[in-house]
């Protein structure tokens, strides 16, 4: 009797165990056998039942039956995991002779690198970096820079106001102030950022275009000093043999006011598309710091002088990349930015 049951347990446990397809089926089968509560388990709690002269070959029984399915259980373990295996390893293998993808890398904006460029020849100079926000008070973009409340640039064609008192500041000159009040003499910075006047766009203007402010003020400064670190910069920028030259200009900040223009680098000096037939391209505003604006400050123009110039960086980009129409540096068109 109970050697007919042990058979038909093992046939059944065999048959459970190598029709296991997963790790956790088999484990499923082993408890319904070995566990605490398995068959298998209940037949050797009953050996108490049998007759002590049956014992031994019972007892031998049970155990070779046991050791069968334990044998059994280990195999198929191992089998499993092997396929376990198999599967990951096809499923995570790598092609290596397959070609890469290729990587698509960003490139510097034009306009960014023409700052790098120019932020690196002044830094060598001995210039320090100054900011200013781009939402301004009056009296930073115009009145501290003794742009009376007539003056034309304050009109509403050009600035873009919030409030009576607030607008976007229409050019980097403000920095000048906000650094001069807080720091004073010797000051040398430049101030490099972005700039509004509410133009329509066309091929030369852009309601939003970028400027470099720069400003000097110590004791003993003069214009030979202005035209020493402009022309530096030229050739810095264009080549030791580009030509600079002056000429007079107004600004209500600066007094005297000139602008700089350097010879085109494309006809030298002949005329040429480049410079629409001029020779010369205008580069820079740029003039004496006016006593007025040392003196609200609250830096002595008796003691004090400075310089200070204002760049177009769309300016010096286009022209240096020969890029005819300001709307290509805006527009992020991946075919025009992919050729810097
Ligand atoms: N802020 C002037 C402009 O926008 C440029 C400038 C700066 C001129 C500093 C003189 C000194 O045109």
């Amino acid at each position: 009797m109970m050697k007919e049951k042990l058979l038909k347990l093992q046939a059944e446990a065999m048959e459970k165990i190598t029709s296991a397809s997963q790790p956790e089926s088999l484990e499923a089968a082993r408890l319904e056998y070995l566990g605490k509560k398995g068959e298998l388990t209940q037949v050797l709690r009953g050996m108490g039942e049998v007759a002590p002269e049956d014992r031994p070959v019972m007892g031998q029984l049970v155990n070779s039956v046991r050791e069968a399915v334990e044998a059994a259980i280990e195999m198929r373990r191992r089998e499993l995991s092997s396929k376990i295996m198999e599967a990951r390893l096809e499923r995570e293998k790598v092609d290596v002779t397959i070609p890469g993808e290729p990587v698509v890398t960003g490139r510097r904006h034009p306009l960014n690198t023409v700052l790098g460029e120019m932020i690196d020849i002044f830094t060598k100079m001995g210039f320090d970096i100054a900011e200013g926000p781009e939402v301004e008070y009056d009296y930073y973009n115009f009145e501290a820079l003794n742009i009376p409340k007539d003056h034309p640039a304050r009109d509403t064609q050009d600035t873009f106001y919030f409030t009576d008192n607030v607008l976007l500041r229409t050019q980097t000159s403000s920095v000048q102030i906000r650094v001069m009040e807080k720091q004073k003499p010797p000051i040398r910075i430049v101030a490099p950022g972005r700039v509004y006047r509410s133009d329509a766009v066309d091929a030369t203007h852009s309601p939003l275009f970028h400027q470099m402010e720069g400003l000097v003020v110590d004791k003993g400064i003069t214009m030979a000093d202005l035209k020493g670190t402009l022309e530096n910069l030229a050739k810095m920028m264009y080549g030791e043999d580009s030509v600079c030259r002056f000429r007079p200009h107004h600004f209500p900040f600066t007094e005297p006011s000139a602008e700089m223009d350097v010879q085109c680098f494309a006809c030298h000096g002949e005329g040429c598309r480049l410079c629409k037939g001029e020779g010369w391209i205008e580069v820079l505003g740029a003039g004496m710091v006016h006593p007025k604006v040392l003196r609200t400050c609250g830096i002595d123009p008796d003691v004090y002088s400075g310089f200070a110039f204002g760049i177009g960086l769309e300016r010096v980009t286009m022209r240096r990349y020969n890029i005819d129409d300001l709307r290509l540096l805006y527009e992020n068109d991946l075919r025009f930015l992919g050729q810097f």
